[in-house]
């Protein structure tokens, strides 16, 4: 069979990575795709009119690429193409699609909404509120405050619109960026507010077909874009944002009082499985979070359900809050466990599509596996010092190394183009990743192998894979 998957990241040549094990997959095209969508066997770019499909959004030449080709199955990636009507548009032309319809997708499109139907139907959740005026949410923000508080803007905002604060004041300033400066435009129209939880954050996702649903697997992701003892690297960055120059003392001080933050990213790496999510932990996040989402929800979902997940302590107990919910995959938490899928994803698939999930068993590898992501940090430029991954960075920058470093590790691009070699087009650039029957062995692969690997601005943590706080 013919499958065209729908990705422009790591994510989608993970997924193409998984197909391309399965036997019955005799050709995966990849739209967009990237400069490392080929590394895999039968995985090809697609190209319509001897042009490269533009970008996840071009749902039309999508459409038309996969009514051209006579794709047997689409599998969907990112949350863009899917609020966008993608899988409506490929059933409607006969193709069968892994994805949830538009009308679905406002479980992650709308955080209010999807707060207000996770509280009706009685899945555990942060205390919150939902807020159409900027003034109401700050005496909220005041009244509430306790130990820190998230300010949410409700639409897609590229995993940028969530702050994690420390203080009211910040707070306070979330609001303003948000609704009143509209940093996300029309996304931040309306925000949640929640209670900052502390506990263990899980990526948790299951596969279902709008009937079945069953564990597709989980994984620990790695979000701060520096390690938390990273001065130096602390340093680059502030220096490149702010234009101002500053001593290592001088960060490490702001560090530590907190007026300095280290940043959020969309993930610098991820850990599957998950360490604390023993089977006992799986069934529970099933019983409490996923299946009662599928049951109550009244569109037909099929895909990919990722709830973002906080394991709280209370009383003796582990309850699974659910901070967030996604329509799709993890990304890099796709990259890290889709290698150890034992299972078919082409039969996976067709199950989910035909509605006879139950039928199908899902079997993971019980090896680990850690993935590492390479991006683009600090580098001093024609356009002068940028300061790197998650804000401003330099693009087109050589990279070499990757073959060598494939002989020890799978390597996904998240972000690369080839030209006569391959340079950098994004902030994310490579996810390295180890497998291995320990974390140890897996995290020892993919470091090894990321030393291989070599561009301008290269940075990446050092800590995925160890026991330290996010
Ligand atoms: P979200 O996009 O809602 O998953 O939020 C992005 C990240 O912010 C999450 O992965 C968490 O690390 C953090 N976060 C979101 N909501 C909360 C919360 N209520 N308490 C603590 N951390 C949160
Ligand atoms: N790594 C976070 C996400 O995929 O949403």
């Amino acid at each position: 069979m013919k499958v065209l998957v729908v990705d422009a990241g790591g994510r989608g040549n993970a997924i193409a990575h998984a197909f391309s094990r399965s036997e019955q997959v005799k050709e995966i095209y990849v739209a967009p795709g990237n400069g490392g969508s080929e590394f895999f066997e039968k995985c090809k770019i697609a190209e319509l009119d001897g042009k490269k499909i533009p970008s996840i959004r071009a749902i039309d030449e999508i459409v038309r690429f996969a009514k051209k080709c006579e794709v047997d199955l689409a599998y969907i990636g990112p949350e863009e193409p899917l609020s966008l009507g993608l899988v409506d548009r490929l059933e409607e032309e006969g193709i069968p699609a892994v994805g949830p319809k538009k009308e679905a997708t406002i479980l992650e499109a709308s955080k209010c909404w999807a707060k207000d139907f996770l509280k009706r139907i009685g899945v555990p959740i942060p205390e919150y509120a939902n807020f159409d005026n900027p003034e109401e949410a700050k005496e909220y923000i005041r009244e509430k405050f306790n130990n820190g508080i998230v300010v949410k803007a409700d639409g897609l905002a590229a995993g940028k619109g969530v702050y994690v604060c420390d203080s009211v004041e910040e707070a306070l300033r979330a609001v303003d960026e948000i609704m009143v400066q509209k940093k996300f435009g029309e996304a931040g129209n309306r925000i949640v507010v929640e209670e900052r939880l502390r506990g263990i954050e899980v990526a948790f996702t299951a596969m279902t077909d709008g009937k079945t649903v069953k564990p597709f697997g989980h994984a620990r992701d790695y979000k701060r874009a520096f390690d938390s003892d990273d001065i130096e690297g602390l340093r680059d960055f502030y220096i490149g944002l702010t234009k101002k120059f500053y001593t290592k003392a001088q960060i490490e001080q702001l560090y530590r009082e907190g007026k300095l933050i280290n940043p959020n990213t969309g993930g610098m790496g991820a850990v599957s499985p998950h360490p604390a999510v023993t089977e006992e932990v799986e069934q529970r996040i099933m019983e409490m979070v996923v299946e009662p989402i599928i049951e109550n929800f009244d569109k037909e979902f099929k895909g990919v359900l990722y709830p973002v997940i906080m394991l709280v302590e209370e009383n003796g107990e582990l309850i699974p809050k659910v901070l967030e919910i996604n329509v799709r995959d993890c990304d890099p938490g796709a990259e890290a466990k889709l290698p150890r899928l034992k299972s078919d994803m082409a039969e996976i698939s067709m199950a989910v599509v035909e509605g006879r999930l139950d039928e199908v068993e899902m079997r993971f590898s019980s090896d680990y596996c850690v993935a590492v992501c390479a991006v683009s940090g600090a580098l001093k430029g024609r356009e002068g010092l940028k300061p790197g991954y998650p804000a401003d960075h330099y693009t087109s920058q050589p990279i070499t190394g990757i073959e060598e470093a494939m002989k020890e590790a799978i390597i996904y691009a998240n972000g690369i183009a080839k030209t006569n070699g391959y340079v950098t087009t994004g902030g994310r650039v490579l996810t390295v990743v180890g497998m291995g029957q320990s974390i140890e062995e897996a995290r020892s692969k993919a470091y090894s192998a990321l030393e291989k690997i070599s561009f301008p601005g290269m940075r990446y943590r050092r800590t995925i894979g160890l026991d330290v706080p996010e």
